[in-house]
């Protein structure tokens, strides 16, 4: 490897010293005792790769765990936890705090058409594809400090270390802080080339649009189609997260290996019926569009136990019209949600609502109308490379691993579509999650981001070509 001073630099086994072998018009000049190592580095130039002494790069906990804490400022509940709506006011203020950070650790940063905040340090060799970390720091209403803000700030701690010693990739390096995971993975659809001009007119509970929440972050909602990266720009996407369950809890493993991500389709479920007075309509007599949305929420529970498999459906929202104690709701919009990590379980589940919902509908005289949300994300696998490039790095951190899949969405699983990824899992006390109460040990959080940088350091290595 090489400095910027375009000397070559190579850390001892040790940790203890850095040898500086430079080669100009002096000529050789070998420093101190260690000169055999640096001879060494000359004829064998991979031993001076990061990954050939990776344990000298050591994630600074005590920084991760300051720069979560300043993060969770933004948005904070008195209950705990945060609201950090993408697009609040919040979240803009939140990822000004990113960008500062991401400046601080050395990077160069910019703002895409979508409103994607990147960080970026250019590789030594500029023909090579850029290597990508990253997640989201927007939350859910009411979520915790966890969940996403863990990608981001392990990948600046990455980027930090990076610049601590003074090592320079051979890969281009970028931290992505995406727009609007969590109403919909906006950021990291619209990198991916897929974010449909109806999915800019959603309204998230920000109250903002998705076009106008994107203009708020600095992005251009009527040129995003330029936040496209093509296949092969990138040479891997890597994503540590929370692991948002209790499996690595209950199992006392250190580290998830994310084998796949399940899809996500969300719907819309329009009930009308017919408002009336709530005292005088007999009860035989209504059309009572709750009654028939309660049905419809319990046979949405039912409908994704009817088959075998790990699939699962919610509602997770009612809004009841016109909401008043003494009138008989005439309409209630509802949510479904269905996830699996195969598209057509998710379809056959949706079929099953369908029909359950006409005999409801039939039932309590009242109709109900599903509307196609455009924010569906489709399940996706992770390289098999790069799950093995994470299992080797856990094991040479003495950490223990589990494959397993995610059931919750994230970026990663848009960014499949035009490059390699990998994930990595890290406990979450209790498998709480979207919940103030979500917490993950600041020591498991050091260990994934250890596990990220030696990850990183194994694919600039060449990790994936062999
Ligand atoms: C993202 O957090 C999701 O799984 O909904
Ligand atoms: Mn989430
Ligand atoms: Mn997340």
């Amino acid at each position: 490897m090489s400095d910027e001073s375009g000397q070559c630099k190579a850390i001892s086994w040790d940790g203890s010293a850095v040898v500086t072998c430079g080669v100009g018009l002096g000529g050789l000049r070998m420093f101190d005792s260690r000169w055999i190592w640096c001879a060494a580095v000359l004829i064998f130039p991979e031993l001076a790769s990061p990954a050939a002494q990776p344990h000298v790069l050591v994630a600074d906990s005590g920084r991760v765990q300051e720069h979560l804490a300043e993060l969770a400022h933004f948005g904070t509940n008195p209950e705990g936890g945060v609201s950090r709506v993408a697009f609040s006011d919040a979240d803009v203020a939140g990822r000004a705090y990113v960008k500062r950070l991401m400046e601080a650790a050395g990077l160069e940063v910019r703002i895409d058409t979508a409103g994607n905040l990147i960080g970026r340090r250019e590789g030594a060799d500029r023909k090579l594809p850029t290597i990508v970390v990253g997640s989201h720091t927007d939350s859910v209403p009411h979520g915790g400090n966890f969940d996403g803000d863990v990608g981001v700030m392990g990948g600046i701690e990455v980027a930090q270390q990076l610049r601590d010693r003074h090592v320079s990739l051979r890969h281009a390096l970028e931290v992505v802080d995406f727009t609007d995971e969590e109403g919909g993975l906006v950021g990291s659809r619209a990198m991916a080339g897929d974010l449909s001009a109806a999915t800019l007119d959603l309204v998230n509970s920000s109250g903002r649009s998705v076009r106008d929440g994107i203009r708020a972050l600095g992005g251009n909602p009527d040129a995003v189609g330029q936040a496209q990266r093509s296949p092969g720009e990138l040479a891997a996407y890597l994503e540590l997260h929370i692991e948002q369950g209790g499996t690595l809890e209950r199992t006392h493993t250190d580290i998830g290996v994310v084998q796949g991500i399940v899809g996500i389709h969300w719907w819309e479920a329009t009930v009308t019926g017919i408002a009336n007075h709530a005292g005088t309509t007999p009860m035989d007599q209504r059309h009572d569009a709750l009654l028939a949305a309660s049905e419809l929420v319990l046979a949405v529970n039912a409908a994704a136990t009817e088959f075998p498999g790990r699939q699962v459906a919610t509602v997770g929202r009612v809004q009841a019209e016109p909401g008043a104690p003494n009138v008989i709701p005439g309409r209630v919009v509802l949510s479904v949600e269905i996830r699996d990590l195969d598209a057509a379980r998710i379809e056959a589940v949706f079929e099953r609502i369908r029909v359950h919902a006409r005999a409801i509908a039939d039932a309590r005289g009242t109709s109900i109308e599903f509307r196609d949300l455009e924010a569906t994300a489709a399940p996706a696998l992770t390289d098999p490379r790069i799950q093995r490039i994470i299992d080797a790095a856990a094991h040479g951190l003495g950490l223990t691993t589990v494959a397993m899949p995610s059931g919750a969405g994230h970026d990663a699983q848009d960014i499949a579509r035009i490059a390699p990824i990998g994930m990595i899992f890290v406990p979450s006390v209790g498998g709480i999650s979207h919940s103030p109460r979500e917490y993950t040990e600041p020591a498991d959080i050091a260990h994934g981001v250890n596990v990220l940088m030696r990850a990183v350091l194994a694919i600039d290595a060449g990790k994936l070509d062999r």
